[in-house]
Protein backbone atom coordinates (compact mmCIF):
# COMPACT_ATOMS: atom_id res chain seq x y z
CA UNK A 1 0.00 0.00 0.00
CA UNK A 2 1.08 3.07 -0.80
CA UNK A 3 -0.20 5.84 1.22
CA UNK A 4 -0.51 9.67 0.22
CA UNK A 5 -1.15 11.91 2.87
CA UNK A 6 -0.87 15.82 4.41
CA UNK A 7 2.53 17.42 5.25
CA UNK A 8 1.43 17.97 8.64
CA UNK A 9 0.11 14.49 9.47
CA UNK A 10 3.23 12.44 7.76
CA UNK A 11 4.39 10.33 10.09
CA UNK A 12 8.48 9.00 9.50
CA UNK A 13 7.62 5.62 7.20
CA UNK A 14 5.09 7.58 5.23
CA UNK A 15 7.44 9.90 4.60
CA UNK A 16 10.32 7.78 4.00
CA UNK A 17 7.52 5.72 1.82
CA UNK A 18 6.82 8.54 0.05
CA UNK A 19 10.50 9.82 -0.36
CA UNK A 20 11.19 6.17 -2.39
CA UNK A 21 8.16 7.02 -5.16
CA UNK A 22 9.63 10.09 -5.97
CA UNK A 23 12.73 9.29 -6.02
CA UNK A 24 12.09 5.98 -8.05
CA UNK A 25 9.69 7.99 -10.08
CA UNK A 26 11.87 10.42 -10.88
CA UNK A 27 14.55 7.78 -11.98
CA UNK A 28 12.59 6.23 -14.50
CA UNK A 29 11.13 9.86 -15.28
CA UNK A 30 14.22 11.02 -16.49
CA UNK A 31 15.46 7.76 -18.35
CA UNK A 32 12.09 8.22 -20.60
CA UNK A 33 12.81 12.05 -20.98
CA UNK A 34 16.28 11.45 -22.57
CA UNK A 35 15.22 9.90 -25.69
CA UNK A 36 16.65 12.21 -27.77
CA UNK A 37 14.62 13.89 -30.05
CA UNK A 38 15.10 15.91 -33.62
CA UNK A 39 11.74 16.67 -34.78
CA UNK A 40 12.51 20.55 -36.65
CA UNK A 41 10.65 19.70 -39.70
CA UNK A 42 12.00 22.02 -42.78
CA UNK A 43 10.77 24.82 -44.45
CA UNK A 44 8.82 22.90 -47.04
CA UNK A 45 7.11 20.75 -44.22
CA UNK A 46 5.75 23.97 -42.41
CA UNK A 47 3.87 24.39 -45.47
CA UNK A 48 1.53 21.70 -44.80
CA UNK A 49 -0.25 23.08 -41.81
CA UNK A 50 -0.74 26.47 -43.50
CA UNK A 51 -3.67 27.52 -41.26
CA UNK A 52 -2.62 26.92 -38.19
CA UNK A 53 0.44 28.76 -38.58
CA UNK A 54 -0.65 31.59 -40.59
CA UNK A 55 0.82 35.03 -39.36
CA UNK A 56 2.94 33.05 -36.74
CA UNK A 57 6.05 34.56 -35.92
CA UNK A 58 8.72 32.55 -33.77
CA UNK A 59 8.51 33.55 -30.16
CA UNK A 60 11.76 34.74 -29.55
CA UNK A 61 14.28 32.83 -28.63
CA UNK A 62 12.09 29.69 -29.04
CA UNK A 63 12.03 26.81 -31.77
CA UNK A 64 8.14 26.75 -31.33
CA UNK A 65 7.45 27.16 -34.58
CA UNK A 66 9.79 25.54 -36.45
CA UNK A 67 8.66 22.57 -34.52
CA UNK A 68 5.22 21.79 -35.79
CA UNK A 69 3.99 18.60 -36.75
CA UNK A 70 3.98 17.63 -40.40
CA UNK A 71 0.42 16.52 -40.22
CA UNK A 72 -1.83 18.71 -41.67
CA UNK A 73 -4.96 19.54 -39.43
CA UNK A 74 -7.64 21.75 -39.89
CA UNK A 75 -9.71 22.90 -37.71
CA UNK A 76 -11.57 26.41 -36.57
CA UNK A 77 -11.46 25.75 -32.88
CA UNK A 78 -8.51 26.04 -30.86
CA UNK A 79 -8.55 25.04 -26.98
CA UNK A 80 -5.71 26.27 -24.60
CA UNK A 81 -4.33 26.40 -21.70
CA UNK A 82 -1.88 27.89 -19.33
CA UNK A 83 0.77 26.61 -16.82
CA UNK A 84 3.32 27.69 -15.60
CA UNK A 85 6.70 25.40 -15.90
CA UNK A 86 6.61 22.53 -13.49
CA UNK A 87 6.01 19.24 -13.13
CA UNK A 88 3.57 19.05 -11.14
CA UNK A 89 1.71 20.75 -14.54
CA UNK A 90 2.87 17.58 -16.56
CA UNK A 91 0.57 15.33 -15.35
CA UNK A 92 -2.75 17.82 -15.32
CA UNK A 93 -1.17 18.51 -18.69
CA UNK A 94 -1.00 14.89 -20.11
CA UNK A 95 -4.59 13.98 -18.24
CA UNK A 96 -5.85 17.36 -19.90
CA UNK A 97 -4.97 16.06 -23.78
CA UNK A 98 -5.64 12.67 -23.03
CA UNK A 99 -9.35 13.31 -22.26
CA UNK A 100 -9.63 15.59 -25.24
CA UNK A 101 -9.21 12.93 -27.21
CA UNK A 102 -11.67 10.27 -24.95
CA UNK A 103 -14.36 12.82 -25.06
CA UNK A 104 -13.81 13.63 -29.19
CA UNK A 105 -13.10 17.07 -28.05
CA UNK A 106 -12.52 18.93 -31.89
CA UNK A 107 -9.83 21.38 -32.78
CA UNK A 108 -6.21 22.31 -32.19
CA UNK A 109 -5.25 22.22 -27.86
CA UNK A 110 -2.37 24.01 -27.45
CA UNK A 111 -0.69 24.20 -23.60
CA UNK A 112 0.71 27.99 -23.12
CA UNK A 113 3.59 27.74 -20.45
CA UNK A 114 4.96 30.57 -18.68
CA UNK A 115 8.37 30.93 -17.54
CA UNK A 116 10.70 28.07 -18.56
CA UNK A 117 14.45 28.66 -18.53
CA UNK A 118 16.06 27.59 -21.61
CA UNK A 119 17.02 24.26 -20.39
CA UNK A 120 13.73 23.76 -19.04
CA UNK A 121 12.62 24.69 -22.17
CA UNK A 122 14.43 22.16 -23.86
CA UNK A 123 13.88 19.74 -22.05
CA UNK A 124 9.96 19.99 -22.14
CA UNK A 125 9.77 20.27 -25.49
CA UNK A 126 11.39 16.70 -25.77
CA UNK A 127 8.84 15.49 -23.59
CA UNK A 128 6.21 17.27 -25.08
CA UNK A 129 7.08 15.75 -28.90
CA UNK A 130 7.47 12.08 -27.21
CA UNK A 131 4.50 11.77 -24.98
CA UNK A 132 2.21 14.48 -26.15
CA UNK A 133 1.90 15.83 -29.52
CA UNK A 134 2.53 11.84 -30.73
CA UNK A 135 -1.01 11.24 -29.13
CA UNK A 136 -2.39 13.20 -32.41
CA UNK A 137 0.13 14.44 -34.97
CA UNK A 138 -0.41 17.91 -35.69
CA UNK A 139 -3.43 18.97 -33.11
CA UNK A 140 -1.28 19.02 -30.09
CA UNK A 141 1.00 22.31 -29.65
CA UNK A 142 3.26 23.90 -26.68
CA UNK A 143 3.84 27.73 -26.49
CA UNK A 144 6.34 28.83 -24.51
CA UNK A 145 6.00 32.90 -22.93
CA UNK A 146 8.06 34.29 -20.89
CA UNK A 147 7.07 34.62 -16.82
CA UNK A 148 4.79 37.05 -16.10
CA UNK A 149 3.91 36.61 -12.56
CA UNK A 150 6.59 39.24 -11.30
CA UNK A 151 5.65 42.14 -14.00
CA UNK A 152 4.49 43.87 -10.66
CA UNK A 153 7.89 45.10 -8.82
CA UNK A 154 6.36 44.43 -5.58
CA UNK A 155 4.03 40.93 -5.57
CA UNK A 156 4.11 38.07 -7.57
CA UNK A 157 1.20 36.20 -8.59
CA UNK A 158 1.42 33.49 -10.94
CA UNK A 159 -2.04 33.87 -12.60
CA UNK A 160 -0.66 36.88 -14.31
CA UNK A 161 0.33 34.12 -16.90
CA UNK A 162 -3.29 33.50 -17.79
CA UNK A 163 -3.89 36.96 -19.60
CA UNK A 164 -0.57 37.30 -20.98
CA UNK A 165 0.22 34.07 -21.79
CA UNK A 166 -2.94 33.84 -23.57
CA UNK A 167 -2.02 37.32 -25.28
CA UNK A 168 1.87 35.98 -26.14
CA UNK A 169 -0.16 33.04 -27.76
CA UNK A 170 -2.65 34.85 -29.95
CA UNK A 171 0.00 37.51 -31.11
CA UNK A 172 2.91 35.20 -31.83
CA UNK A 173 0.73 32.46 -33.44
CA UNK A 174 -2.56 33.44 -34.45
CA UNK A 175 -1.27 36.91 -36.09
CA UNK A 176 -2.81 39.17 -33.61
CA UNK A 177 -3.27 42.53 -33.65
CA UNK A 178 -3.55 41.80 -37.55
CA UNK A 179 -5.00 38.79 -37.86
CA UNK A 180 -6.46 37.31 -41.43
CA UNK A 181 -9.83 37.70 -41.63
CA UNK A 182 -11.04 34.46 -41.56
CA UNK A 183 -8.51 33.85 -37.92
CA UNK A 184 -11.17 36.30 -36.40
CA UNK A 185 -13.47 33.91 -37.09
CA UNK A 186 -12.08 31.21 -35.28
CA UNK A 187 -13.52 29.96 -31.64
CA UNK A 188 -11.02 30.25 -28.70
CA UNK A 189 -12.37 27.89 -25.78
CA UNK A 190 -9.54 28.53 -22.58
CA UNK A 191 -9.89 26.07 -19.89
CA UNK A 192 -7.82 25.62 -17.03
CA UNK A 193 -5.04 22.82 -16.87
CA UNK A 194 -7.36 20.95 -13.73
CA UNK A 195 -10.19 20.27 -16.30
CA UNK A 196 -10.93 17.44 -17.49
CA UNK A 197 -13.38 17.65 -20.62
CA UNK A 198 -16.25 14.81 -20.26
CA UNK A 199 -18.63 16.34 -23.22
CA UNK A 200 -16.82 17.74 -26.13
CA UNK A 201 -17.19 21.63 -26.89
CA UNK A 202 -18.39 22.90 -30.20
CA UNK A 203 -19.52 26.17 -31.49
CA UNK A 204 -23.40 25.61 -31.00
CA UNK A 205 -25.57 24.79 -27.81
CA UNK A 206 -28.44 22.97 -27.58
CA UNK A 207 -31.31 24.95 -25.05
CA UNK A 208 -31.85 21.91 -23.52
CA UNK A 209 -28.97 19.87 -23.47
CA UNK A 210 -27.17 22.58 -20.74
CA UNK A 211 -28.24 24.24 -17.45
CA UNK A 212 -28.59 27.92 -18.52
CA UNK A 213 -28.41 30.72 -15.85
CA UNK A 214 -30.26 33.27 -18.05
CA UNK A 215 -31.85 32.52 -21.28
CA UNK A 216 -29.56 32.71 -23.78
CA UNK A 217 -29.93 35.27 -26.28
CA UNK A 218 -27.92 33.55 -28.90
CA UNK A 219 -27.20 29.50 -28.51
CA UNK A 220 -24.10 30.02 -30.97
CA UNK A 221 -21.15 31.55 -30.12
CA UNK A 222 -20.38 34.46 -32.81
CA UNK A 223 -19.04 37.86 -32.69
CA UNK A 224 -20.65 39.55 -29.71
CA UNK A 225 -21.98 36.27 -28.44
CA UNK A 226 -19.28 34.86 -26.15
CA UNK A 227 -20.15 31.91 -23.54
CA UNK A 228 -18.90 31.12 -19.95
CA UNK A 229 -19.04 29.21 -16.97
CA UNK A 230 -20.25 30.61 -14.12
CA UNK A 231 -18.88 30.97 -11.12
CA UNK A 232 -19.44 31.56 -6.95
CA UNK A 233 -18.23 35.02 -6.73
CA UNK A 234 -21.07 36.81 -7.71
CA UNK A 235 -20.78 40.37 -8.79
CA UNK A 236 -17.41 40.74 -6.18
CA UNK A 237 -15.26 41.53 -9.19
CA UNK A 238 -17.14 44.90 -9.56
CA UNK A 239 -18.11 45.74 -6.21
CA UNK A 240 -14.31 44.59 -4.48
CA UNK A 241 -13.34 46.87 -6.92
CA UNK A 242 -12.22 50.89 -7.61
CA UNK A 243 -13.37 51.15 -11.04
CA UNK A 244 -11.87 54.78 -11.39
CA UNK A 245 -8.33 53.14 -10.12
CA UNK A 246 -8.14 50.21 -12.28
CA UNK A 247 -9.66 52.11 -15.16
CA UNK A 248 -7.20 54.29 -14.78
CA UNK A 249 -10.05 57.73 -14.81
CA UNK A 250 -11.50 56.73 -17.69
CA UNK A 251 -14.58 56.40 -17.88
CA UNK A 252 -16.31 52.54 -18.57
CA UNK A 253 -19.88 51.21 -19.17
CA UNK A 254 -19.84 49.39 -16.59
CA UNK A 255 -20.56 52.37 -14.14
CA UNK A 256 -23.94 52.37 -16.00
CA UNK A 257 -24.87 48.80 -15.76
CA UNK A 258 -28.36 47.84 -14.35
CA UNK A 259 -28.32 45.20 -11.49
CA UNK A 260 -29.72 42.82 -13.98
CA UNK A 261 -27.91 43.31 -17.24
CA UNK A 262 -24.83 42.78 -14.92
CA UNK A 263 -26.90 39.76 -12.76
CA UNK A 264 -27.38 38.38 -16.48
CA UNK A 265 -24.91 38.75 -18.57
CA UNK A 266 -21.74 39.08 -16.11
CA UNK A 267 -22.55 36.98 -12.90
CA UNK A 268 -18.61 35.60 -12.02
CA UNK A 269 -17.60 34.03 -15.35
CA UNK A 270 -14.86 32.07 -15.60
CA UNK A 271 -12.91 28.73 -17.27
CA UNK A 272 -14.50 26.99 -20.10
CA UNK A 273 -14.77 30.53 -21.89
CA UNK A 274 -15.71 30.16 -25.09
CA UNK A 275 -15.33 33.01 -27.37
CA UNK A 276 -14.38 34.39 -31.62
CA UNK A 277 -10.85 34.95 -31.96
CA UNK A 278 -11.60 38.62 -32.58
CA UNK A 279 -13.75 38.80 -28.94
CA UNK A 280 -11.34 36.86 -27.35
CA UNK A 281 -8.77 39.05 -28.31
CA UNK A 282 -10.25 42.62 -27.61
CA UNK A 283 -11.03 40.87 -23.82
CA UNK A 284 -6.83 39.70 -23.86
CA UNK A 285 -6.02 42.93 -24.10
CA UNK A 286 -8.42 44.97 -22.31
CA UNK A 287 -7.31 41.65 -19.22
CA UNK A 288 -3.59 42.05 -19.44
CA UNK A 289 -3.78 45.79 -19.27
CA UNK A 290 -6.25 45.87 -16.21
CA UNK A 291 -5.00 42.72 -14.10
CA UNK A 292 -2.06 44.17 -12.52
CA UNK A 293 -4.14 47.29 -11.38
CA UNK A 294 -6.69 44.90 -9.83
CA UNK A 295 -4.36 42.61 -8.24
CA UNK A 296 -3.38 46.33 -6.39
CA UNK A 297 -6.54 46.31 -5.27
CA UNK A 298 -7.59 42.63 -4.46
CA UNK A 299 -3.67 40.70 -3.99
CA UNK A 300 -5.80 36.95 -3.74
CA UNK A 301 -6.59 34.31 -5.98
CA UNK A 302 -9.29 35.42 -8.48
CA UNK A 303 -7.67 38.65 -9.23
CA UNK A 304 -7.21 37.28 -13.03
CA UNK A 305 -10.37 36.03 -13.09
CA UNK A 306 -12.12 39.30 -11.75
CA UNK A 307 -9.93 40.76 -14.39
CA UNK A 308 -11.73 38.78 -16.88
CA UNK A 309 -15.17 39.87 -16.21
CA UNK A 310 -14.04 44.01 -15.69
CA UNK A 311 -12.33 43.34 -19.39
CA UNK A 312 -15.65 41.87 -20.94
CA UNK A 313 -17.91 43.91 -18.82
CA UNK A 314 -15.98 46.95 -20.26
CA UNK A 315 -16.30 45.67 -23.76
CA UNK A 316 -19.76 45.24 -23.28
CA UNK A 317 -19.54 41.87 -24.25
CA UNK A 318 -22.23 40.23 -23.07
CA UNK A 319 -21.93 36.14 -21.92
CA UNK A 320 -23.68 33.87 -22.11
CA UNK A 321 -23.98 32.15 -18.56
CA UNK A 322 -24.12 28.45 -18.37
CA UNK A 323 -24.14 26.22 -15.31
CA UNK A 324 -23.39 23.27 -16.73
CA UNK A 325 -19.98 23.87 -18.57
CA UNK A 326 -18.72 22.72 -15.42
CA UNK A 327 -18.63 20.68 -11.90
CA UNK A 328 -16.27 21.40 -9.72
CA UNK A 329 -17.34 22.52 -6.12
CA UNK A 330 -20.18 20.25 -4.63
CA UNK A 331 -21.65 22.56 -2.58
CA UNK A 332 -22.33 24.87 -5.14
CA UNK A 333 -26.43 24.33 -5.88
CA UNK A 334 -27.37 27.00 -7.85
CA UNK A 335 -23.86 27.89 -9.23
CA UNK A 336 -23.23 24.59 -10.62
CA UNK A 337 -25.36 22.04 -12.23
CA UNK A 338 -25.71 19.41 -9.75
CA UNK A 339 -29.37 19.34 -9.65
CA UNK A 340 -29.41 19.00 -13.45
CA UNK A 341 -26.62 16.34 -13.81
CA UNK A 342 -27.09 14.39 -10.83
CA UNK A 343 -30.75 14.33 -9.78
CA UNK A 344 -31.55 12.03 -12.63
CA UNK A 345 -29.01 8.97 -11.91
CA UNK A 346 -30.02 6.66 -9.41
CA UNK A 347 -27.63 5.80 -6.92
CA UNK A 348 -26.42 2.96 -8.37
CA UNK A 349 -25.27 5.30 -11.14
CA UNK A 350 -23.02 8.00 -9.65
CA UNK A 351 -20.40 5.70 -9.88
CA UNK A 352 -21.35 3.87 -13.27
CA UNK A 353 -18.36 3.93 -15.80
CA UNK A 354 -20.37 3.66 -18.38
CA UNK A 355 -22.34 7.11 -18.09
CA UNK A 356 -23.67 8.07 -20.99
CA UNK A 357 -21.64 11.51 -22.73
CA UNK A 358 -25.13 13.69 -22.23
CA UNK A 359 -25.37 12.96 -18.28
CA UNK A 360 -21.83 14.80 -17.55
CA UNK A 361 -21.08 18.52 -17.26
CA UNK A 362 -18.41 19.81 -20.19
CA UNK A 363 -15.89 19.80 -18.21
CA UNK A 364 -15.06 18.19 -14.44
CA UNK A 365 -12.78 20.57 -12.37
CA UNK A 366 -10.39 19.00 -10.26
CA UNK A 367 -9.40 21.97 -8.01
CA UNK A 368 -11.22 20.94 -5.01
CA UNK A 369 -11.23 18.51 -2.05
CA UNK A 370 -13.54 15.65 -2.22
CA UNK A 371 -14.12 13.14 0.27
CA UNK A 372 -16.32 10.10 1.41
CA UNK A 373 -15.40 7.91 4.43
CA UNK A 374 -11.56 7.42 3.68
CA UNK A 375 -11.81 8.34 0.39
CA UNK A 376 -10.32 11.16 -0.77
CA UNK A 377 -8.48 13.20 -3.64
CA UNK A 378 -6.62 16.67 -3.36
CA UNK A 379 -4.54 17.09 -6.41
CA UNK A 380 -1.84 19.33 -4.41
CA UNK A 381 -0.70 15.93 -2.48
CA UNK A 382 -0.82 13.95 -5.36
CA UNK A 383 2.96 12.99 -6.06
CA UNK A 384 4.74 15.55 -8.38
CA UNK A 385 5.60 12.67 -10.42
CA UNK A 386 2.37 10.78 -10.82
CA UNK A 387 3.14 10.43 -14.59
CA UNK A 388 5.98 7.72 -14.14
CA UNK A 389 6.27 4.15 -15.08
CA UNK A 390 6.70 2.85 -11.64
CA UNK A 391 4.99 4.59 -9.94
CA UNK A 392 1.25 3.56 -8.75
CA UNK A 393 -2.14 4.27 -9.67
CA UNK A 394 -4.91 5.73 -7.46
CA UNK A 395 -7.05 3.37 -5.55
CA UNK A 396 -10.65 3.52 -6.84
CA UNK A 397 -13.52 4.06 -4.85
CA UNK A 398 -16.07 1.21 -4.72
CA UNK A 399 -18.99 1.77 -6.91
CA UNK A 400 -21.44 1.78 -4.45
CA UNK A 401 -19.34 4.80 -2.24
CA UNK A 402 -22.31 6.48 -1.73
CA UNK A 403 -24.15 3.99 0.18
CA UNK A 404 -21.16 3.33 2.62
CA UNK A 405 -20.56 6.56 5.00
CA UNK A 406 -22.81 9.18 5.96
CA UNK A 407 -19.58 11.27 6.45
CA UNK A 408 -16.13 11.90 5.49
CA UNK A 409 -12.54 12.33 7.06
CA UNK A 410 -9.98 14.16 5.71
CA UNK A 411 -6.20 13.75 5.96
CA UNK A 412 -4.62 15.76 8.44
CA UNK A 413 -7.77 16.99 9.77
CA UNK A 414 -9.81 15.40 13.02
CA UNK A 415 -13.26 16.51 12.37
CA UNK A 416 -15.85 14.22 10.77
CA UNK A 417 -17.38 16.30 7.69
CA UNK A 418 -21.21 15.10 7.95
CA UNK A 419 -22.41 13.96 4.21
CA UNK A 420 -26.17 14.48 4.02
CA UNK A 421 -27.41 12.38 0.73
CA UNK A 422 -27.21 15.19 -1.44
CA UNK A 423 -23.27 15.92 -0.77
CA UNK A 424 -22.50 12.63 -0.19
CA UNK A 425 -23.62 11.97 -4.36
CA UNK A 426 -22.01 14.74 -4.91
CA UNK A 427 -18.57 14.00 -3.44
CA UNK A 428 -18.81 10.30 -4.24
CA UNK A 429 -19.20 11.45 -8.55
CA UNK A 430 -16.26 13.79 -8.66
CA UNK A 431 -14.21 11.20 -6.88
CA UNK A 432 -15.31 8.37 -8.47
CA UNK A 433 -14.73 10.20 -12.05
CA UNK A 434 -11.56 12.00 -11.39
CA UNK A 435 -10.20 8.99 -9.76
CA UNK A 436 -10.95 6.85 -12.69
CA UNK A 437 -10.18 9.44 -15.25
CA UNK A 438 -6.50 9.76 -13.91
CA UNK A 439 -6.08 6.50 -13.69
CA UNK A 440 -6.85 5.72 -17.07
CA UNK A 441 -4.71 8.99 -18.71
CA UNK A 442 -1.72 7.06 -16.31
CA UNK A 443 -2.36 3.73 -18.23
CA UNK A 444 -2.40 4.74 -20.94
CA UNK A 445 1.25 6.80 -20.38
CA UNK A 446 2.02 3.60 -18.91
CA UNK A 447 1.33 1.66 -21.95
CA UNK A 448 2.95 3.68 -24.51
CA UNK A 449 6.15 4.63 -22.70
CA UNK A 450 7.31 2.21 -19.88
CA UNK A 451 8.96 -1.39 -21.08
CA UNK A 452 7.54 -2.40 -17.55
CA UNK A 453 5.18 -0.61 -15.33
CA UNK A 454 3.80 -0.68 -11.90
CA UNK A 455 -0.76 -1.11 -12.74
CA UNK A 456 -1.30 -1.07 -9.46
CA UNK A 457 -3.90 0.42 -7.83
CA UNK A 458 -2.62 1.44 -4.76
CA UNK A 459 -2.04 4.74 -4.25
CA UNK A 460 -4.77 5.78 -0.96
CA UNK A 461 -4.63 9.35 0.81
CA UNK A 462 -4.72 6.98 4.07
CA UNK A 463 -2.56 4.30 5.14
CA UNK A 464 -5.79 2.64 6.74
CA UNK A 465 -9.05 2.89 4.94
CA UNK A 466 -10.89 1.15 7.52
CA UNK A 467 -13.20 3.95 8.57
CA UNK A 468 -15.79 3.11 11.42
CA UNK A 469 -18.31 5.53 10.50
CA UNK A 470 -19.64 7.86 13.25
CA UNK A 471 -21.12 11.29 12.68
CA UNK A 472 -21.26 11.44 16.65
CA UNK A 473 -17.31 12.67 16.40
CA UNK A 474 -18.12 15.72 14.74
CA UNK A 475 -16.15 18.32 17.04
CA UNK A 476 -16.92 21.46 14.82
C1 LIG B 1 0.08 -2.96 -3.98
O1 LIG B 1 -0.94 -3.83 -3.54
C2 LIG B 1 -0.70 -5.19 -3.83
C3 LIG B 1 -1.94 -5.95 -3.47
O2 LIG B 1 -2.49 -5.47 -2.27
C4 LIG B 1 0.54 -5.66 -3.10
O3 LIG B 1 0.80 -6.99 -3.41
C5 LIG B 1 1.71 -4.80 -3.54
O4 LIG B 1 2.85 -5.13 -2.79
C6 LIG B 1 1.40 -3.33 -3.37
N1 LIG B 1 2.47 -2.60 -4.00
C7 LIG B 1 3.07 -1.57 -3.44
C8 LIG B 1 4.13 -0.90 -4.26
O5 LIG B 1 2.76 -1.14 -2.36
C1 LIG C 1 16.62 26.37 -15.08
O1 LIG C 1 15.79 26.17 -13.95
C2 LIG C 1 16.07 24.99 -13.24
C3 LIG C 1 14.99 24.79 -12.19
O2 LIG C 1 14.78 25.95 -11.45
C4 LIG C 1 17.47 25.05 -12.67
O3 LIG C 1 17.77 23.87 -11.95
C5 LIG C 1 18.45 25.25 -13.81
O4 LIG C 1 19.73 25.43 -13.30
C6 LIG C 1 18.08 26.45 -14.66
N1 LIG C 1 18.91 26.44 -15.84
C7 LIG C 1 19.40 27.55 -16.39
C8 LIG C 1 20.18 27.39 -17.63
O5 LIG C 1 19.17 28.64 -15.91
C1 LIG D 1 -7.47 59.64 -11.05
O1 LIG D 1 -8.12 60.63 -10.28
C2 LIG D 1 -7.66 60.72 -8.93
C3 LIG D 1 -8.56 61.73 -8.17
O2 LIG D 1 -8.79 62.86 -8.93
C4 LIG D 1 -6.19 61.14 -8.94
O3 LIG D 1 -5.70 61.20 -7.62
C5 LIG D 1 -5.40 60.10 -9.73
O4 LIG D 1 -4.04 60.50 -9.82
C6 LIG D 1 -5.96 59.92 -11.12
N1 LIG D 1 -5.28 58.81 -11.74
C7 LIG D 1 -4.85 58.81 -13.00
C8 LIG D 1 -4.15 57.60 -13.49
O5 LIG D 1 -5.03 59.77 -13.72
C1 LIG E 1 -7.60 0.72 10.99
O1 LIG E 1 -8.58 1.59 11.53
C2 LIG E 1 -9.65 0.93 12.17
C3 LIG E 1 -10.69 1.96 12.52
O2 LIG E 1 -10.13 3.09 13.08
C4 LIG E 1 -9.13 0.15 13.37
O3 LIG E 1 -10.19 -0.54 14.00
C5 LIG E 1 -8.07 -0.82 12.90
O4 LIG E 1 -7.48 -1.45 14.00
C6 LIG E 1 -7.00 -0.13 12.07
N1 LIG E 1 -6.11 -1.11 11.48
C7 LIG E 1 -4.79 -1.00 11.53
C8 LIG E 1 -4.03 -2.10 10.87
O5 LIG E 1 -4.23 -0.09 12.09
C1 LIG F 1 -19.37 6.52 18.24
O1 LIG F 1 -20.54 7.12 18.75
C2 LIG F 1 -20.93 6.71 20.01
C3 LIG F 1 -22.20 7.39 20.36
O2 LIG F 1 -23.14 7.19 19.38
C4 LIG F 1 -19.84 6.99 21.02
O3 LIG F 1 -20.21 6.47 22.29
C5 LIG F 1 -18.55 6.34 20.58
O4 LIG F 1 -17.50 6.70 21.46
C6 LIG F 1 -18.21 6.74 19.18
N1 LIG F 1 -17.07 5.98 18.70
C7 LIG F 1 -15.87 6.50 18.55
C8 LIG F 1 -14.82 5.59 17.98
O5 LIG F 1 -15.62 7.67 18.82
Amino acid sequence: MVVLTNQKTLVRTDRIILQRLFIASAVVALSVFTIPLDLIESEEDLKHNPKFLRNSQPTSGSQWASKQNIVPYESKYHVVFSTGCSNFQDWQSYVFFYHVLQSGQEGHVTRIVSGCNESQKQELEGIFETEVASLAPGRFHLHHTPDYSRIKQRASYVYFNKPYGMRHWMEHVLGYPDPSEEQDDDIIMLLDPDQIIKRPFTAEFKREAEDWKTEPESLRVDHGSPFAQVYGFGLRWKTQIDLAYVFQNLSTPITSMTKSELEDYYHAMGPPFIATAKDMYSIVKVWSDVVPRVHDQFPQLLAEMYGYNLAAAHLGLRHMLAKSFMLSSVMTYRIEAWEKILDPLPTERICDKNLPQESYPHVLHFCQRYGVGKWFFNKKILPKTLLSCDGPLLQEPPYNLVDLYSSAIYPGVLNVIPLPMSRRRHESFMLCNVIRDLNLALVHYKQQHCASANYEYNLTFFENMTWVDNTTLVTT
